[in-house]
């Protein structure tokens, strides 16, 4: 029978038995909770250099994101289309994330370009997440919020994934 799971990390709701990710977030299964045991930790006290990391992280994530959105418009294939769709979603999902321990809105989209060949948009897709995964893993090391540091690992996870889908021409 279905039951109400929800992301410790993005928050989202989902109905069924199990999932192997979140399909919002890509945050591994172990996330998804029972619903009723859920933890609300919403906007987080944060000192000035913790929210300085998650401004950084949130810039990243909104340029992923559109970065992403204008993959799977120029998509190649619909196989590739698929893959670029998911990402953008996950990304989208963090940088909410990320504005909500904040207490902050989404900034203002900057338009995001990206090349016309698939091997050139996973290049690219390469470099970002290799960036936001080093950054990810710097802030964890360095935040002093225990709910933060848990944030950045567990977003780290998620894009070493992206990374490894970026390889898909290599
Ligand atoms: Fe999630
Ligand atoms: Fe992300």
């Amino acid at each position: 029978m279905m039951r109400p799971l929800r992301c410790q990390l993005c928050g989202e709701t989902y109905l069924g038995r199990e999932a192997d990710r979140c399909p919002y977030c890509g945050a591994a299964g172990k996330q998804l909770v029972p619903a009723a045991e859920w933890v609300d930790y919403g906007r987080l006290e944060l000192d000035p250099n913790d929210m300085e990391k998650c401004r950084t992280a949130l810039g990243f994530e909104v340029s992923n994101w559109t970065f992403y959105q204008c993959c799977a418009q120029k998509a190649e294939s619909i196989f590739t289309q698929a893959i670029f769709k998911r990402l953008a979603k996950h990304e989208m999902e963090h940088a909410e994330l990320l504005a909500r321990i904040m207490g902050a809105e989404i900034p203002d989209f900057k338009e995001e370009s990206c090349p016309d060949t698939d091997r050139e948009k996973f290049e690219e897709a390469h470099l970002r997440e290799h960036r936001a995964i080093k950054y990810y893993l710097h802030a964890a090391g360095e935040s002093r919020h225990p709910r933060v540091k848990e944030v950045f690992r567990t977003l780290s996870e998620i894009e070493v994934e992206h990374l490894q889908i970026s390889n898909i021409y290599k």
